[in-house]
């Protein structure tokens, strides 16, 4: 028996010396700190040899797991030359059958699920891309990011069900709201609040329409892990009892109605699984999200208060989220798109990337190097510029980059024939936001551009 339990060990230490080089290679060229323990762990832990394979297969896993992500080109670079050779660039393009697939991709699995998806409208900033996912029969409703969708989505196109998913406080964004039930009493909606004063505002201007706006509580889904917040810092309210209390408190302005609740667990949601600190970290989000969000739902179906709305997650856990018991429904936008930034997300896998930007090459300064006019449409937060895809080998470089008026891109011309003209493709960091800087997205079909849809910016809807 002991000797079995050496014999395996022994050929655990084998494999570990194996892979050794390789995850210390791993690890030099990891640069966040959270990985560095983790490789000391795994490095030093010869008393634990299993758990430190363990973890280092894990992690190698990954790593190939990126090298091997399928290809999502339905065209070939000379045919998208070829379809965009008329259009002004910078041009947002769609391949329309991808973003289709996606569509059905999410509609059969919520399907499964018995829930209902809302669209995260500020992750597609297209009304017509947002409109066609709402035909899928098991998505339905906006998630809208700006008071000012509402009238937009109203009039063209006879929308009633508004979800605002992040708080005002403003006296004449809340005038949209209200005007926007007067303007048809059959529109619903729904305002998130954290905090009494959201509901004193909201009351005096559905006062003073005399309409009923609709209260979504929102509660902090965010998690510690390693001491750290991991997730979006949105809402104080972490405790059920602090949820009851100001759904409780709704009952006090005749205008307001207690509808639902919203947590977004983004860790789970919008984070790559970089490596087994995140998956680890994802765990143990899913696992409290879960049990808090149960928590909440039980103390407002004991405190006479039951929630009509549960909403949750995002693209990235939209099945996780919906299996939950208590949720009505999911968010999703981003993956509809798929921007690059979602790659590493193992459980998007099933997304196929269909928005892409071209740029055109306007001059050739030096040999290897086309320069594209304009381009530098980095996304907020994350601080991303887009990244070139195609032709294969291409990228932009590093000191000046994506840039306002020029793009220099360094190619291989023994392997690469660009021509003056010429477009090079790229994918953009995030998926709705950098649409702001584009009046409308050419709509690919079939191998030819079938439309023009206007983005908000080419509807004239601003939204901050
Ligand atoms: C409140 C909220 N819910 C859900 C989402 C998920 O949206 P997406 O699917 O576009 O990642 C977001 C995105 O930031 C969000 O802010």
């Amino acid at each position: 028996m002991k000797s079995e339990k050496k014999e395996s060990t022994d050929s655990m230490q084998k494999q570990l010396d194996k892979f050794l080089p390789e995850l210390q290679k791993l690890f030099g060229s990891l640069k966040e700190n959270i990985i560095n323990p983790v490789g000391d762990l795994i490095t030093r832990s010869s008393n634990n040899i299993s758990d430190a394979l363990q973890l280092g297969l894990d992690l190698l896993n990954k790593e190939l797991r990126g090298k091997s992500q399928p290809s999502y080109w339905r065209y070939s670079y000379e045919e998208l030359n070829e379809i965009l050779k008329e259009v002004m660039c910078p041009c947002a393009f769609l391949d329309l059958e991808s973003y289709d697939e996606n569509l059905d991709w999410v509609d059969q699995e919520i399907q499964k699920l018995g829930k209902k998806i809302r669209i995260g409208t500020k992750s597609i900033r297209v009304p017509e891309l947002t409109m066609r996912a709402l035909q899928k029969p098991n998505i339905d409703g906006l998630f809208i990011f700006h008071p000012n969708e509402i009238k937009h989505y109203q009039e063209k196109y006879h929308q009633k069900d508004f979800l605002l998913a992040y708080p005002i406080y403003n006296r004449t964004e809340a005038d949209v709201l209200s005007q926007a039930v007067k303007r048809d009493p059959e529109t619903r909606v729904h305002v998130m609040a954290d905090n009494p004063a959201h509901l004193y505002l909201l009351e005096k201007s559905a006062a003073k329409h005399n309409v009923e706006l609709g209260i979504i509580v929102d509660y902090d889904a965010s998690i510690q892990f390693l001491g750290q917040v991991a997730g979006v810092m949105r809402s104080p309210l972490t405790q059920p009892k602090e949820v009851v209390s100001l759904a409780r408190q709704c009952i006090e302005f005749p205008h307001l109605k207690f509808r639902g609740i919203m947590g977004y667990e983004g860790q789970e949601a919008g984070i790559g699984d970089f490596s087994i600190v995140y998956s680890m970290m994802k765990q143990k989000s899913r696992k409290e999200n879960i049990e808090r969000r149960a928590g909440i739902v039980k103390a407002l179906n004991e405190a006479g208060l039951p929630p009509e709305i549960v909403n949750g997650g995002g693209s990235g856990c939209f099945q996780d989220t919906a299996s939950e018991d208590s949720v009505t429904e999911v968010t999703i936008g981003s993956g509809l798109f798929k921007s690059y930034i979602f790659d590493p997300i193992e459980s998007m896998d099933n997304f196929k990337p269909s928005l892409f930007m071209a740029l055109r090459i306007v001059r050739f300064p030096k040999n290897g190097v086309a320069t594209c006019f304009s381009g530098g449409f980095v996304s907020s937060a994350i601080n991303k510029s887009p990244k070139v895809v195609l032709p294969k080998g291409c990228k932009e470089t590093t000191r000046e980059g994506f840039g306002e008026v020029q793009t220099p891109i360094l190619y291989n011309p023994n392997e690469v024939f660009f021509k003056m003209g010429d477009i090079v493709i790229c994918r953009l960091a995030k998926a709705g936001e950098p649409l702001e800087r584009f009046n409308e997205v050419n709509i690919i079909s079939k191998g030819k551009i079938i439309g023009y849809y206007p983005t908000n910016r080419g509807c004239g809807l601003w939204c901050g």
